[in-house]
C-alpha cells in the first residue's frame, strides 16, 4: 500500500513574504515592513551550538558587510530561545577560531522561534527531515517584500556562500537591466536577452540587425560589463 505523507503549504517564488513580529538578538522586528527598500536574506538554521551552523554563522557574519554593500540585509532564525541565541553568539565570538575567522561578532538579528510560528509560516520545518528543527532554508526577498528565490538545504549540508551572493547580484542585475542570467553566470559574463516576440524580430536577430549575439533566434546573449553590473547593484 502507498505510504501517506503530510503536505503543508509553503510560500513560493513570487508570493508576498509572510508577515510576522518577532523577538531577535537585536530587538523586536516587524517583518517584512522593517526591511522595506532593502533586499533581505531570511534564513533558518537547525539549532544553536551545533558545528555546521556555527561554521555558517561565522561565514554569514564575516560577509555581512559584503551583502550590505549589495543592499542586502541578513536575518537568521532557529527554533531556539533568545538566551540560547545570546549564549551561542557570545561563545562564537569568544572561543571559536575557524578558517582564519576569529573574534566574529554576529550583528544581524537572530529570531527566537521556540513556538515555530515563523518557521511554520515559511515551511522551514520539514518533518520528514526533522520535526523539531528547521532545515537550512534561504529566502531572498526583494525591497517590495516579494519572495524572489528560495533554496533549501538539509541538516547535514552547509550552505555555499558564493552561491548566496551570486543569487543576490543576479536577481538585482535581472531587475536593473531587464535580462536573464545563464547557467553559472557571474558578473561580467554575457547575459540572456528575452525571447523574440514575433517572427519578424526572430528574423532580424538572425540577420544580425540587433545588437546581440544569437546562437539561434531563441538563444541570444549580450555583454554587460562587470563594472556596469556593480555600478547599479552596489551601494557607493
Ligand atoms: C549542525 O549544524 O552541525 C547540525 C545541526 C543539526 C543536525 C545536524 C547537524
Amino acid at each position: 500500500m502507498e505510504e501517506k505523507q503530510e503536505f503543508t503549504s509553503m510560500p513560493r517564488i513570487g508570493d508576498k513574504a509572510p508577515e510576522f513580529k518577532a523577538v531577535t538578538t537585536q530587538g523586536e522586528i516587524n517583518f517584512p515592513s522593517d526591511y522595506k527598500g532593502d533586499w533581505v536574506i531570511l534564513f533558518s538554521h537547525p539549532a544553536d551550538f551545533t558545528p555546521v551552523c556555527t561554521s555558517e554563522f561565522m561565514t554569514f557574519a564575516s560577509l555581512e558587510n559584503k551583502f550590505a554593500e549589495a543592499n542586502c540585509k541578513l536575518v537568521g532564525l532557529s527554533i531556539d530561545g533568545l538566551y540560547s541565541h545570546i549564549a551561542w553568539l557570545r561563545s562564537i565570538k569568544e572561543k571559536i577560531v575557524y578558517k582564519g575567522m576569529k573574534n566574529v561578532e554576529v550583528k544581524f538579528p537572530l529570531i527566537e522561534d521556540i513556538t515555530m510560528n515563523v518557521a511554520n509560516k515559511y515551511g522551514m520545518v520539514q518533518p520528514n527531515e526533522d520535526s523539531t528543527k528547521a532545515v537550512r532554508a534561504v529566502f531572498f526577498i526583494d525591497p517590495n517584500g516579494i519572495i524572489r528565490a528560495i533554496i533549501y538545504y538539509p541538516l547535514s549540508l552547509g550552505r555555499n556562500f558564493d552561491e548566496l551572493y551570486r543569487v543576490i547580484i543576479a536577481l538585482q542585475a535581472a531587475d536593473e537591466f531587464g535580462v536573464a542570467t545563464p547557467a553559472d553566470w557571474r558578473p561580467g559574463d554575457d547575459v540572456i536577452v528575452g525571447p523574440a516576440g514575433s517572427c519578424g524580430s526572430a528574423q532580424d536577430r538572425m540577420d544580425g540587425k540587433e545588437e546581440m549575439d544569437c546562437k539561434e533566434w531563441y538563444f541570444c546573449t549580450k555583454k554587460i560589463s562587470k563594472e556596469a553590473i556593480f555600478d547599479k547593484v552596489l551601494k557607493n
